[in-house]
């Protein structure tokens, strides 16, 4: 089983869908090894505890360079032999030492079919907002793997949503990890683990 890190930031219900499908028996080829948060305040914290997840706080402090936190985040990765991460809501642009180090081997989840409303400034409501103000009638969420450019990695899986009369931003961010993000994610985790695990296999 490939060991997984899950990078949080905020209310972590994307990770609770992780943990869920895990414990539903649907990711076999992932254990839930990790939590790292970008805060001490995150829920997403108290989540991976009720599930019995160890969970840690890295979190980029003032004056710090990118790289020295990027170091300090891989070295938590490696002193627990972290095979794979799933960034879920992880709001701190990871370091480039950190995505050359698990190329290929870093999903992240976007709320919405990208390359619409992605890239610098766009989480979290934000890119609900830019949506509805935009008139799309079709949005949705995107799992992708993490390069260097912001949301422009290789996409992995998406899912549609349509927009309703009368949706505020809010209540669009409901129904997109409703009826997509806590679906897709811990299915594309799966697919992902399943690959590189019968990679592995084979070599
Ligand atoms: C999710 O909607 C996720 O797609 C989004 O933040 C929310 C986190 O919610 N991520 C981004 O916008 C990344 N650009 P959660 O903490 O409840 O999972």
């Amino acid at each position: 089983m490939l060991r997984t890190a899950v990078l949080v930031s905020g209310g972590g219900t994307n990770l609770q869908a992780i943990l869920d499908a895990k414990a539903a028996g649907q990711i076999p080829h992932t254990e839930i090894s990790l939590v790292i948060a970008s805060n001490s305040t995150a829920y997403a914290l108290e989540r991976a505890k009720k599930a019995g997840v160890p969970g840690c706080v890295v979190q980029k402090e003032k004056g710090e360079t990118i790289e020295a936190y990027g170091e300090r985040l891989l070295n938590v990765l490696r002193e627990n032999q972290i095979d794979l991460c799933v960034l879920a809501g992880f709001l701190t642009i990871l370091p480039a030492n950190v995505i050359k180090a698990y190329d290929h081997r870093i999903l992240n989840i976007h709320p919405s079919l990208i390359p619409s409303f992605c890239g610098k400034g766009f989480y979290g409501l934000k890119v609900h907002e830019a949506a509805l103000n935009y008139g799309v009638k079709v949005t949705g969420a995107t799992v992708h793997f993490v390069n260097e450019i912001p949301d422009g990695g290789e996409i992995i899986a998406q899912k549609a949503v349509y927009i309703q009369d009368g949706d505020t931003p809010e209540i669009l961010q409901r129904r997109v990890m409703e009826e997509a993000e806590w679906k897709l994610l811990p299915a594309a985790l799966e697919q992902v683990a399943q690959k590189l695990t019968e990679e592995s296999l084979t070599k």
